[in-house]
């Protein structure tokens, strides 16, 4: 039976693979990047890095199938990232490392130039997610379960409230997202922001 655990480091290249499974607006984005593991190395490693006690894992028959990855403090996680995660990406991956309309280079593009959190959203909503299930463990209630870990933590510690960022065409992650008491906090073609306060302590 799939189940929720704590990551565990001998995890880490499988949430890598889960990332590009779902990395195309929820879909499977394999085959789509040169580099199999570049959005595994922007949108996983650092949470894994800095913060595994706020990461959680599907366990499918001993393999981690999916993920629920946070940050209590987004701009804190901000500055810890360009001390000392995006120089070695940079130096990996220097701009026009790929072709330049390419999905890789896109992400270069934000390895140097990483998006920040809107200062009011992170003033409101501290933390940050991300979640990403592969297909095979969907829609058997493990992404709420997994949510509810996250804030049932971030809660006890005190944190006043959670935000994400989810493509604005990945319809089925915004309903999700909203059955579970998100509000959509700013929206355009491309990105929609959502948030949820957290219960005081
Ligand atoms: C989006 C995703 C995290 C949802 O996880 P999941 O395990 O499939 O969803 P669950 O089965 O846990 O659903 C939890 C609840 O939300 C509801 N729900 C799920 N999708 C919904 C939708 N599109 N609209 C309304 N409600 C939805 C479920 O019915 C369930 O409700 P209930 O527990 O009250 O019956 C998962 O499908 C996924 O990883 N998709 C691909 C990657 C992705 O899009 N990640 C988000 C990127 S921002």
């Amino acid at each position: 039976m799939p189940h929720i655990r704590q990551y565990e480091a001998h995890d880490h290249d499988s949430l890598y693979e889960v990332c590009l499974r779902t990395g195309a607006n929820g879909d499977d984005a394999t085959g789509l990047y040169q580099v199999p593991t570049i959005l595994g190395e922007v949108y996983v490693g650092p949470y894994l890095e800095f913060h595994p006690d706020l990461s959680w894992v599907i366990d499918n028959d001993g393999t981690a199938s999916g993920y629920v990855l946070g940050a209590p403090d987004t701009k804190a996680f901000e500055s810890r990232c360009e001390s000392e995660w995006w120089p070695q990406l940079r130096e990996r991956y220097p701009l026009g490392s790929f072709a330049p309309d390419s999905l890789d280079e896109e992400v270069v593009g934000d390895i140097h130039v990483p998006p920040r959190a809107d200062q009011r959203v992170a003033a409101a909503y501290p933390a940050h997610l991300h979640i990403d299930l592969a297909p095979e463990v969907q829609g058997l209630r493990l992404g709420g379960a997994l949510i509810s870990v996250l804030l049932d933590t971030l809660t006890a510690r005190g944190v006043a409230g959670v935000h994400l960022g989810v493509a604005t065409a990945n319809t089925r992650a915004l309903g999700f997202y909203q059955h579970l008491g998100f509000a959509v906090l700013s929206h355009d073609e491309s990105g929609t922001t959502m948030g949820k306060l957290l219960p005081p302590t």
